[in-house]
């Protein structure tokens, strides 16, 4: 969930490092560092705080020529796991006398047993770090030869990295490795840059090698050599970066999440395109390549996720067990492969990410590949390491979302989902005629979303009432008790109100004790089964003197007595109306959290990817 970017070549690598930390920091950003390295000096650089910060130390030294002339350096933001957000800690790591300098992402398990030793022959540790302990561990066993000395402390090592270091007698040449933390190398020419997530790369080349876990390559200028941890020299295929680097811009917006949140229409056209048959009724999902006998035998859909993708996952939970009659269940990620699942070879497991790296969600992948089940990613971000381990799957091609606070990538998970469930259902028992019409409310949706994005001043207006509260309940049912669950995650997550989501039914199950005028009540009201039911919900919450704000159907004036504020969106079937009512959602926590200040892209605490346990 750290940052890393590394470059070696002909040009200057300040500036190519500071653009690519810029570019990272939506992964991290409690510290940042930059190590650079000649013939004739190595330096390390670090700052508490944002990327900012270091650019500011650094340009208080604007007459190094180290800080001028470096064609070689490594660079790092920070999301602290072991010490807390301090200088010290910062990466990049150093042994002493900089003759290892190195940035880590990822957790080092045994890092405790290695410092007890390493102390024992004479480090002296500097931070509370477990990549400390990497560092002085590569420097032991440093005999003029950095990538000899990188590949005994990995093999000494239990845990997960991405590295990027270099030796300060081997200016140029870089060493980066992978076990469990991304690592993607771009290539350009005569020069190459590391990152740990392609967005950091995409200004430079769209070139780029993905490692594989165990992989550690020595990079210097434009060559590479990729070698396993058994030191077996291997290939590993370029592969082409599809994202252009204006799509990870801010173009115009005041924030990457309102430009995320207009980004919608396009984003879920691209995840719909070419892969709905309106006269086959059906999805044409050629990533998910289930052979039609797999299809007609499968007997059970486990979605797994962790957070925005989880809610997500019961959307399709809800679609495919509606459309398709198969039994399906919505698993959190984290739990699966610690409760010993059943599931075996006529049950799809299918994974979603939008990263496709968070830890929990690559270890249900591994565990259900372990049980036998049927494996597939619903990941957007290609070429990520579950992408690459289910093997099967469909890319959400939502483009980069740079925002922590998930928006456009649950809505395109949401008309995959969809998708997948169309699919499954034609192969069950959905007639052609249902089939037709179900592609054709598939295809209405990014419209659905344009009419909603027209409201964003009003959305902004309503806002403003509820920018006083400091806790919020969120309520719906059926298709949109996801709703309800992800709006009150959006809410938190940028404005730290403390909400929950709940089924409309549980709030009498206990909620209801803390209701009273400090605890408004955002409830999903749109029309359809349940929308009575959820309007009696409505009338408990006023009769004890909650705010009420409705998300209503366009023209609901029963709904429109029953509230006190509303959002009016369009009129849908409730599987694809779940899609405009959650962007009413992200535009009225966008709009609270701004009012309130917050950092609304970089959220205290989070991280846009967790890929750590
Ligand atoms: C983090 C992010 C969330 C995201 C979750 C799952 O917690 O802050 O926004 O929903 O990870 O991420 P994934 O990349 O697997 O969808």
């Amino acid at each position: 969930m750290c940052g890393i970017v590394a470059y070696t070549g002909k040009q200057a690598a300040l500036p190519i490092l500071i653009n690519g930390l810029k570019r990272l920091e939506y992964r991290g950003y409690d510290s940042a560092g930059i190590a650079l390295t000649s013939e004739s000096e190595t330096k390390v650089y670090k700052a508490k705080g944002k990327v900012a910060n270091l650019v500011e130390l650094l340009a208080g030294q604007e007459d190094s020529l180290l800080l001028k002339e470096s064609t070689c350096g490594i660079a790092h933001t920070r999301w602290a796991t072991h010490g807390s957000p301090t200088q010290e800690n910062a990466h990049p790591h150093a042994s002493p006398e900089n003759q290892i300098v190195l940035v880590h992402n990822g957790i080092i398990e045994n890092h405790n047993q290695l410092r007890a030793k390493l102390k024992a022959d004479g480090y002296e540790f500097l931070s509370e770090t477990d990549t400390e302990v990497l560092v002085h561990l590569v420097d032991s066993f440093y005999d003029d030869d950095i990538y000899d000395a990188v590949i005994r402390a990995l093999k000494q090592i239990e845990g997960t990295y991405g590295i990027a270091c270099f030796a300060k007698n081997q200016p140029g040449k870089l060493i980066v490795a992978r076990r469990g933390s991304p690592i993607v190398i771009g290539m350009g020419d005569q020069e190459a840059i590391v990152a740990s997530d392609a967005s950091a790369i995409i200004n430079y080349t769209r070139q780029a090698v993905y490692l594989d876990d165990n992989d550690i390559a020595i990079v210097q200028g434009g060559d590479i050599e990729i070698r396993t941890l058994d030191d077996s020299l291997v290939t590993r295929q370029a592969s082409e970066i599809d994202w252009s680097p204006d799509a990870a811009e801010k173009g115009g917006y005041e924030h990457y999440m309102l430009k995320e949140i207009f980004e919608q229409p396009e984003a879920i056209r691209n995840a719909i395109r070419g892969r709905i048959d309106v006269n086959a009724g059906n999805a044409v999902l050629s990533g998910l390549s289930l052979a039609p006998r797999e299809l007609v035998d499968l007997q059970r859909l486990v979605v797994v996720g962790c957070g925005t993708s989880l809610n997500a996952g019961l959307v399709g939970q809800f679609a495919t067990e509606d459309f398709a009659g198969i039994p399906a269940s919505v698993e959190q990620a984290a739990e699966f492969r610690y409760r010993n699942p059943i599931v075996g070879s006529r049950d799809l497991v299918l994974a979603i990410s939008q990263s496709g790296e968070t830890a929990d969600t690559l270890a249900a992948v591994r565990e259900a590949q372990q049980k036998g089940a049927l494996v597939a990613g619903l990941v957007n971000v290609v070429g990520s390491t579950i992408a690459r381990e289910t093997g099967q799957g469909v890319y959400l091609h939502a483009g980069p979302e740079i925002s922590v606070a998930s928006t456009k990538a649950f809505t395109c998970q949401v008309s995959v989902l969809l998708m997948v469930a169309l699919k499954f259902a034609r192969a069950h028992r959905m007639s052609h005629e249902r089939g037709k019409r179900f592609a054709e409310e598939i295809l209405a949706i990014p419209e659905l979303v344009e009419r909603v994005l027209a409201k964003n001043d009003e959305i902004a207006r309503v806002a403003e009432s509820f920018v006083k509260y400091e806790k919020a309940f969120f309520i719906g049912r059926g298709y949109l008790y996801p709703v309800a669950m992800e709006g009150a995650l959006k809410l938190k997550e940028i404005s730290y109100i403390h909400a929950e989501g709940y089924h409309a039914a549980e709030l009498k199950h206990g909620p209801i004790a803390l209701l009273e005028e400090s605890m408004p009540v955002v409830a999903l009201l749109n029309d359809g089964p349940g929308k009575d039911k959820t309007l009696g919900n409505v009338y408990e919450c006023k009769a004890r003197n909650a705010t009420v704000l409705g998300i209503i159907t366009e023209g609901d004036e029963e709904a429109k007595q029953a509230v006190d504020h509303y959002i009016e969106v369009p009129d849908a079937p409730l599987h694809t109306a779940v899609v405009p009512a959650t962007v009413a959602l992200q535009l009225f926590s966008y709009h609270v959290a701004r009012l309130r200040g917050c950092p609304i892209d970089q959220p205290r605490n989070l991280a846009k990817s967790v890929t750590v346990e």
